[in-house]
């Protein structure tokens, strides 16, 4: 669908903004599709003070159809614009979607890589060793709105010949004064990886290396990200087809990350276990990126392809899918902790402190709430129909009445210190001991906006309001 093609489109798309904005379960503080179908955040970046946010969208679709690249803007994390899609799949090579990428910023100009998706159908294929190409394509922008042109740098015969047709979500990373791109992949044996490119000027890449693991870590990693904190190296990847193990891997797929022993100019690398970033149920595809004040922050898609569970009600008014709040990254005792960024504490409005254990509390829809002093047992009702508890070192998160088969997910805790929780109109992320466990949840309630919580020593509530969003203006164009 190419630029003009969109523009043809956009009445379709007005149609279904009037829907989308009549939604009750519409997010308030969240950036989610304007309207259509939006999946992993791409490309992020802060360039000149701006912080890009692409995101995988289908606006004529609330379900899954032809990528392009939606995008936002911000300089603060409150106040946004909603930008022009940055690319279209027009092109022989892209033709099927743009799929998935990442930005590098160098010399004053941004490098975008990302995966050009096309899929055969002259003939009957099995879409893993035939029927598809994942082409990795560069270009390059001076300002994150515009570029000239769409360079193929790889297409699948320049893959290792012992992968499928899988292999895609390009990203690139400096060291050592070199340029290393990683992407994901599925051997024919279907083992998942990341294939490591070389380059020396970021025009020119050659194969390096690959990063896998002698454990089973299932069959395809998608949306690698590499990168050095605090002396350490960690891959975020999100592994397909790994079985649930306990309460580990709940999820259908992960999303999480290895701590890496890697040699790159020796081509070696061990990956520790896998840790996973969040509980669910609904997280992928997390990318981070470096801000202009040196932090790391991580976005991800609230969201999780081939689960179970279902977003009909969204669905029905246009939508479906957000990104999570942006995070920072910080590394403690060699494990990645995620906390918000701290920008997000201008959403607050309204603030009540208490000790409140045996009465129903109302709360605003859109809710902070922080629980320190937390004791061995624990339980906390949200809108009378979700429950957080912590029994005998056991965190448990039931969704079961709101969840549109989202039932329970648990997390083996030795000790709760506190608990915050960011509650949207029909989501909830919960950050435990400051970011050392991490749950993400879409839900779909009918209740009352309220909480019960007992098992702690303070509670802060906070009243948030909405992010401010500048839609684009469809009519001057
Ligand atoms: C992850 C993913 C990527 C791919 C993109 C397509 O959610 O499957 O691997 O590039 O989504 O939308």
């Amino acid at each position: 669908m190419s630029y003009d093609e969109y523009l043809k489109n956009i009445t379709k798309r007005s149609e279904l903004k009037k829907l989308v904005d009549k939604d009750p379960y519409r997010l308030s503080y969240h950036l989610m599709a304007p309207t259509g179908w939006l999946n992993d955040p791409n490309g992020l970046c802060q360039f000149k003070g701006v912080h890009h946010i692409y995101f995988q969208y289908t606006p004529f679709s609330a379900t899954w159809g032809m990528k392009m690249c939606g995008h936002y803007t911000t300089k603060d994390f409150i106040h946004y614009n909603e930008e022009l899609p940055f690319i279209f799949p027009d092109n022989r090579y892209d033709k099927d979607g743009v799929y998935s990428g990442s930005a590098f910023i160098k010399n004053d100009e941004i490098h975008y890589f990302y995966t050009g998706n096309v899929k055969y159908n002259d003939s009957e294929y099995n879409y893993i060793s035939d029927g598809r190409e994942q082409n990795t394509i560069q270009l390059v922008s001076k300002d994150g709105y515009h570029y000239d042109a769409k360079k193929i740098i790889f297409t699948n015969d320049d893959y290792p010949k012992d992968c499928s047709k899988h292999v895609r979500d390009p990203k690139v990373v400096e060291k050592n004064g070199n340029y290393y791109m990683v992407l994901g992949a599925r051997t024919l044996e279907d083992k998942g990886c990341v294939l490591l490119y070389k380059s020396t000027d970021l025009a020119t890449w050659q194969y390096h290396m690959r990063i896998d693991s002698d454990m089973d870590y299932g069959y395809m990693w998608e949306c690698p990200d590499l990168f050095d904190m605090d002396g350490e190296t960690f891959l975020l990847v999100c592994p397909q087809g790994m079985a649930q193990d306990g309460y580990k891997y709940q999820n259908i797929y992960q999303c999480g990350y290895f701590k890496c022993d890697l040699d790159i100019e020796n081509k070696s690398c061990t990956c520790g276990p896998f840790i996973e970033l969040d509980y669910g149920f609904d997280i992928y595809a997390s990318q981070t990126y470096q801000d202009e004040k040196g932090r790391r922050i991580l976005l991800s898609w609230m969201g999780i392809p081939d689960a179970d569970y279902d977003n009909d009600c969204t669905v029905e008014n246009g939508w479906q899918h957000a990104l999570t709040l942006p995070k920072q990254l910080t590394v403690k005792e060699g494990k990645l902790y995620q906390q918000t960024l701290e920008e997000l504490k201008e959403l607050r409005t309204n603030t009540i402190k208490t000790q409140c254990q045996n009465e129903t509390l109302e709360i605003a829809k859109a809710s902070e709430i922080f629980i320190e002093g937390c004791m061995d047992e624990i339980s906390i009702v949200i809108h009378n129909e979700i429950s957080l508890t912590y029994h005998k070192q056991l965190f448990t998160l039931n969704l079961e009445k709101v969840g549109h088969g989202r039932n329970q997910r648990y997390i083996e805790i030795p000790k709760i210190e506190n608990i915050r929780l960011f509650i949207d109109n029909s989501s909830l992320e919960i950050f435990i001991n400051n970011g050392e466990f991490v749950l993400t949840s879409r839900f779909y309630g009918k209740e009352n906006s309220s909480i019960l919580a007992r098992g702690y020593e303070t509670m802060t509530i906070y009243s948030l309001k909405g992010y401010m969003i500048n839609e684009y203006d469809y009519t001057c164009v």
